[in-house]
């Protein structure tokens, strides 16, 4: 076995997040303006063949079992079922972060090609909030999405909310109900500081005990802890085998169990989704660097992972990339 990705906390690293593409084809408020980026030139992007040395290099070299994929949206990547066979035989658990557009057509491909589990982003049930919350039309691709991930066995289908006060707040309930209806799970995300516009706000934050007052006002909720190291706790509703998540990030903070490590649609290593620094893998592969010397590159990139986020505090400063950019 590969010794372990360790940091100088303590924290051995198992996760990896590689974001596939820095584009999107929603254009949610809390994330981006209405005109979208300046989105990385193509020949910046990793490649597939750059994808799968560096995720082989991860799991054969660095111990890192389960490999999630994410974007901007994933789903845009072309040629997507190709690499996901390419990654699957590598051997992490693999799973990938969607909004959904676009699965409805792909998901059983995605599954046949060894992909284990999808979660989805849905923020209103109201096509008509959809629209203006995403400035898309097209919750029917969503919906659509999320029943052919569970058809085809992408299961458990998890759907991810950010309730944003005076926004969607009024659904909470609503959508742990639709959820519920349909075998998915619902996980309600505190909103971070990582938007593209700077433009975000404590105050419009559902905090997740305001959430759990809210839920808690209707349902009885049994604490049921979280898997290893995952962001989401998680509360069953007593008397039934509804589970709810909240991944608290800002109050709530589990970055003393972080075992995640991210890399950029153009190869740039992060040891924190709130890094300052990244690392670049790109110009180590493409400057003719042996997988040693990766290796070594990405132990020295956990060498420097700093103990967390200080969200809140006023040293605080958002990272220059947005959440698009890093992969969520
Ligand atoms: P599961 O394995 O299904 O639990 O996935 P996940 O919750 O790790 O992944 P997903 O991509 O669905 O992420 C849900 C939310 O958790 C997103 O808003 C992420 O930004 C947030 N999240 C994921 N990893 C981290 C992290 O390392 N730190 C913080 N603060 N938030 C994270
Ligand atoms: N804070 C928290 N979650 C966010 N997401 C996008 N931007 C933010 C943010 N600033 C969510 C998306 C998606 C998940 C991957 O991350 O809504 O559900
Ligand atoms: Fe796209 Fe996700 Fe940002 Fe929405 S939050 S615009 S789905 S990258």
């Amino acid at each position: 076995a590969p010794a372990p990705l360790v940091d100088r906390f303590g924290r051995v690293h198992t996760d990896l997040r590689v974001s596939l593409t820095d584009r999107c084809n929603l254009r949610c408020t809390y994330c981006m303006p209405a005109e979208g980026l300046n989105w990385l030139p193509k020949a910046e992007v990793l490649t597939d063949d750059e994808i799968v040395r560096l995720v082989r290099i991860a799991v054969r070299d660095l111990g890192i079992r389960s490999v999630r994929l994410t974007g901007g949206e994933p789903l845009l990547r072309r040629g997507l079922p190709g690499l996901v066979a390419r990654l699957a035989e590598l051997g992490p658990e693999l799973s990938l972060t969607t909004n959904g557009i676009g699965l409805a057509r792909m998901a059983a491909d995605l599954k046949a090609a060894g992909l284990h589990r999808v979660n989805v982003s849905l923020d209103t049930l109201r096509p008509d909030r959809y629209a203006e919350i995403t400035r898309r039309d097209r919750i029917a691709d969503v919906f659509a999405g999320m029943a052919a991930a569970q058809a085809a066995g992408l299961a458990p289908v998890k759907v991810n909310a950010v309730p944003v006060r005076g926004v969607n707040d009024d659904e909470i309930l609503d959508l742990v109900e639709f959820a519920a209806g349909h075998g998915y799970r619902m996980r309600f995300i505190e909103s971070m500081p990582l938007d593209a516009q700077g433009g975000w706000s404590r105050d419009r934050m559902i905090t997740a005990d305001e959430l759990l007052e809210i839920l808690g006002r209707r349902w009885e909720l049994v604490p049921v802890g979280r898997h290893g190291n995952a962001p989401a706790e998680e509360f069953r509703i007593a008397g039934t085998d509804t589970v709810v998540g909240v991944i608290a990030s800002v109050t709530r903070p589990f970055c003393g169990g972080c075992d995640r490590v991210r890399l950029t649609a153009d190869g740039q290593l992060r040891n924190c989704l709130f890094a300052t620094q990244e690392s670049d893998l790109r110009a180590l592969l493409r400057g003719g660097g042996e997988d040693a010397a990766i290796e070594r590159a990405w132990r020295s990139t956990i060498a420097r992972k700093g103990p967390g986020h200080d969200i809140g505090s006023a040293d605080f400063v958002q990272p220059d990339r947005p959440m698009s950019a890093i992969g969520g």
